[in-house]
């Protein structure tokens, strides 16, 4: 396995549509070996093929605790086929906006559909915080971060924040 690249904003691979993975062969599944150890070794409970410059529909989360047992899912072509009309609150941050939190709102459940790491076709009804980060994961492969679903004024403002933490970091 192999720890990749996060690629962070406002890199141009994050805003793009990610193209349908043909079928999960021995090339997928090192792929997904590499997402999910590149995901644990930067802390994160989801990560999307854009986010390490693959522009595919492939998605590794996993919401299990710290100290708890690993559950990672594995998703290709990923497609939600129902979401609940309740909604549901949720702080999110991302790895490709490091640093970084904001309040969103998304449907409270989603079932979705996809093919697991054996190239199954599955259908999971997630709720709660897995629901939460299937939507922010799947957002990902239509170019879509979870700033985009909150205001203009707040986006600006965690843009703000964002080079004002790089150029802390960097030293200037
Ligand atoms: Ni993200």
């Amino acid at each position: 396995m192999a720890k990749l690249k996060v690629y962070e904003y406002p890199h141009p691979i994050l805003k793009q549509k990610a193209e349908k993975v043909e079928a999960v062969d021995d090339e997928i599944r090192k792929f997904l070996d590499d997402m999910l150890e590149t995901m644990y070794a930067s802390n994160g409970c989801g990560l999307a093929a854009p986010q390490v410059g693959v522009s595919k529909r492939v998605v590794v989360v996993d919401i299990a605790h710290e100290g708890e047992e690993p559950s990672p899912i594995y998703m290709v072509n990923p497609k939600i086929v129902w979401k609940s009309d309740e909604t549901e609150i949720c702080e999110e941050g991302c790895l490709s906006l490091p640093s970084l939190r904001a309040e969103v709102e998304r449907p409270a459940s989603v079932k979705v559909v996809y093919w697991d790491y054996n190239g199954a076709e599955c259908e999971l009804l997630a709720e709660d915080f897995l629901a939460v980060a299937i939507q922010h994961e799947l957002d990902h492969l239509d170019g879509v971060l979870y700033i985009d679903h909150i205001s203009r004024l707040k986006r600006q403002m965690l843009v703000k924040k964002l080079e004002k933490i790089r150029k802390e970091q960097s030293g200037n």
